[in-house]
């Protein structure tokens, strides 16, 4: 990178990853923050889903999406998965000389917004096996009491498309249970598929329970990172958005369609 005017390098891409559709969550808002940016997405939705693998697969997905990315090449990159942050963050900061932020947890906003000192996190079984929400929780605040849900068929399901029908509210709901049991107010989405839900676990628990998105938390990182490296992209442009996936180009296309108009992208199929 050093052998690059540092103003050619802020006009490349920023690359966002997941194992599918669920970094699409952070990269929506990613592109309201950041207008001007170029994006390059890549959804790896051909090995989807990651949460419940052994930890050397996950390493090793995330890094092949790394080293597509260093090819393209971006100025940075996003690691919109929770379960590749929890797991590959420190592997891939280590490698490529671009750099990598991981999706925010969210624990911080949670604290804030409870009333009860009681949250929970809904995540996949890796990241809930890592246990670095509730790590960072006790860390914040010694008080907090951090139910740790994993949910291990929802992106999975999600990523297929069961938004609202009868197969995903008994998953949710059985996930739901033992959190409502617990009796946290507010819980931390630990999966970047999880807010494709938001509204039906909004619905499903009557408006009580108050549902975090980290996305947010993980842009003002990612502003951090451009405005302390002078990456910010100069072009007055409207930025441009190239997403790839794995497979199933018309199911990922459907998906996309949902969070961003379709006359915004142009997505295609790759090999990691
Ligand atoms: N979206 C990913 C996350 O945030 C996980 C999905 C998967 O299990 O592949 O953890």
């Amino acid at each position: 990178m050093s052998k690059v005017a540092g103003s050619e390098v802020a006009k490349r891409p920023i690359g966002v990853f997941d194992s599918g559709i669920g970094g699409l969550t952070v990269l929506a808002v990613l592109r309201r923050m950041f207008p001007h940016e170029d994006f390059i997405y890549v959804g790896d939705n051909a090995n989807n889903p990651v949460g419940n693998r052994p930890k050397h697969e996950i390493s090793q997905i995330a890094m092949n999406i790394g080293h597509f990315l260093a090819e393209v090449p971006v100025k940075m990159a996003v690691v919109a998965c929770n379960t590749f942050s929890v797991v590959a963050l420190d592997e891939l900061q280590a490698t490529f000389d671009y750099p990598v932020v991981g999706v925010a947890k969210g624990v911080r906003t949670a604290i804030d917004t409870s009333q009860t000192q009681s949250i929970a996190v809904m995540a996949t079984k890796a990241t809930i096996e890592s246990h670095k929400h509730k790590e960072e929780a006790l860390e914040l605040d010694p008080q907090i009491s951090m139910w740790e849900q994993a949910c291990p068929d929802l992106a999975h399901l999600i990523e297929q498309g069961h938004l609202d029908d009868h197969v995903i509210h008994a998953s949710v709901q059985e996930y739901l249970d033992p959190i409502i049991a617990h009796g946290a107010d507010t819980i931390v989405l630990g999966c970047t598929h999880f807010p494709f839900l938001t509204d039906l676990m909004q619905h499903m628990t009557g408006g009580e329970k108050t549902f975090i998105d980290p996305s947010y938390e993980t842009a003002q990182e990612v502003k951090d990172v451009l405005e302390s490296h002078n990456l910010m992209n100069p072009q007055t442009t409207k930025g441009t958005l190239d997403l790839c996936f794995t497979k199933d180009k018309e199911l990922a296309e459907r998906m996309t369609s949902l969070l961003i108009p379709p006359e915004e992208f142009n997505l295609r199929l790759i090999k990691l």
